[in-house]
């Protein structure tokens, strides 16, 4: 080394422009933060209870059985197979799982792929908006230009979240090339009705969209709502790619596997992207997701009851505390407003939360484009025991008292 030589130019180190464009995570940030403070964690969405038994034993077996090797790239074929029967199962859509499915490191991955694989940089897709987090640097990496439509909260009485047709008539064009469709709704809990899809679906065959649909909480839903597949509905069998995994579903969030089910060309270029990004998720666990989708009825039933449960155990507590709550039809997330508690912002709100309360929180503008659009709102995830709820419950009742402390 010549040390007189001069180093590399300011320009050279220059981290990309892309990666330049977005923060990290504020979602797994506040986790970071709620172990820095032995804050309950109700921010990042993971359950904090087992995963069903006999998966586990399958992910067991599959390692000791030596199923220790690469998968095939698109994924083993008895996952691919549980998948296509799951899915003519629950949505009556036939799929081929040799030429129509890609498994992915999780959903997180098939959404990425799949942009990859559809969008060229300068597209447009359309989003709704409070937006999981992920779809903004999806866009970036993509090259994709984000076209933003509110999701707005129904007037009182109606918990349920609308958007304006007209608004999402024009945010479509001759650049659009997908609508990123997110169904049951992180953060805000809203399942999309058959009209709502039939009307997106007229938008996109119109418009020769895609609809890339983000369903990985199709079993976790309230109050009678339907969860529908809007590859379900005519014309959109070969205009969609429906993304899902074993994550929120069977309570492994960590094993990282996703799913991406899309028409044979839309796959084939999916399954290139997601070939050399990762070349595969993790064999045994792929196995074990066999055993998961072939599991009885009996286990989404009470897997929507348990959540039925923890969100009667948090609502209530949450407006006994001072929030006004949107109840979700679906999910398991709780958006709330906060202006009764005349904070600045979320995210002063959020670090209070966190530090005096004990609680950690999603604060609401990391969910919009406009950070000013989330600054009187954070979202509560309660995939959570029904013990950690009161404990959450029990710090938050000293909320009012607390905010009045710091005032002062
Ligand atoms: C809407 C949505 N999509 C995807 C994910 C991530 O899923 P996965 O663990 O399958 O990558 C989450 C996690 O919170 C989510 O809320």
């Amino acid at each position: 080394m010549n040390p007189a030589a001069p180093g590399p130019s300011p320009e050279r180190r220059r981290v990309s422009a892309k990666a330049a464009r977005f923060t990290e995570s504020v979602i797994r940030e506040m986790t970071r933060l709620a172990m820095q403070h032995g804050a309950i964690n109700l921010a990042q969405g993971f359950p904090d209870f087992s995963a069903p038994e006999e998966i586990k034993r399958a992910a067991q077996e599959a390692i000791a059985g030596d199923v220790n090797q690469y998968a095939i790239t698109w994924g083993a074929r008895p996952l691919r197979q549980a998948i296509a029967a799951k899915f003519a199962r629950t949505q009556g859509v036939e799929v081929d799982p040799e030429r129509e499915i890609t498994v992915c490191c999780g959903s997180t991955e098939a959404m990425i792929s799949a942009m990859l694989a559809v969008v060229d940089p300068g597209e447009e897709v359309v989003v709704f908006e409070p937006f999981y987090e992920n779809y903004g640097p999806d866009a970036i990496l993509s090259g994709a230009v984000p076209r933003f439509v509110k999701l707005r909260p129904a007037g009182a009485g109606n918990s349920d979240w609308t958007f304006d047709r007209d608004e999402l008539a024009a945010a479509f064009s001759p650049r659009t090339k997908a609508i990123i469709l997110n169904t049951p709704n992180n953060p805000t809990g809203k399942v999309f009705r058959r009209n709502e899809l039939e009307f997106i679906r007229d938008l996109c065959v119109r418009w020769d969209a895609y609809a890339i649909t983000d369903e990985i909480y199709e079993h976790i839903l309230y109050d009678g709502a339907e969860h529908i597949s809007i590859a379900r509905l005519e014309g959109m069998r070969e205009r969609t790619i429906t993304i899902n995994g074993m994550s929120k579903t069977y309570a492994v969030t960590g094993w990282r596997v996703g799913w991406a089910i899309a028409a044979p060309e839309v796959s084939g270029a999916i399954r290139k992207v997601h070939d050399f990004l990762t070349v595969g998720a993790a064999a045994p666990l792929q196995e074990a997701g066999a055993v998961a989708l072939a599991l009885p009825e009996s286990y989404y039933a009470e897997l929507a009851a348990g959540y039925r449960a923890r969100r009667e155990r948090l609502l209530p507590a949450l407006e006994a505390a001072g929030f006004r709550c949107f109840p979700p039809q679906g999910a398991y997330y709780v958006m709330t407003d906060i202006s009764a508690f005349g904070f600045a912002d979320d995210v002063a709100f959020s670090k209070y939360l966190v530090e005096k309360i004990g609680v950690a929180v999603v604060p609401g503008s990391s969910f919009y484009h406009n950070p000013a659009d989330g600054s009187q709102q954070v979202r509560f995830a309660f995939c959570k025991k029904l013990e950690t709820l009161d404990a959450a419950a029990e710090r938050l009742a000293k909320l009012k008292s607390g905010v009045k402390e710091v005032r002062m």
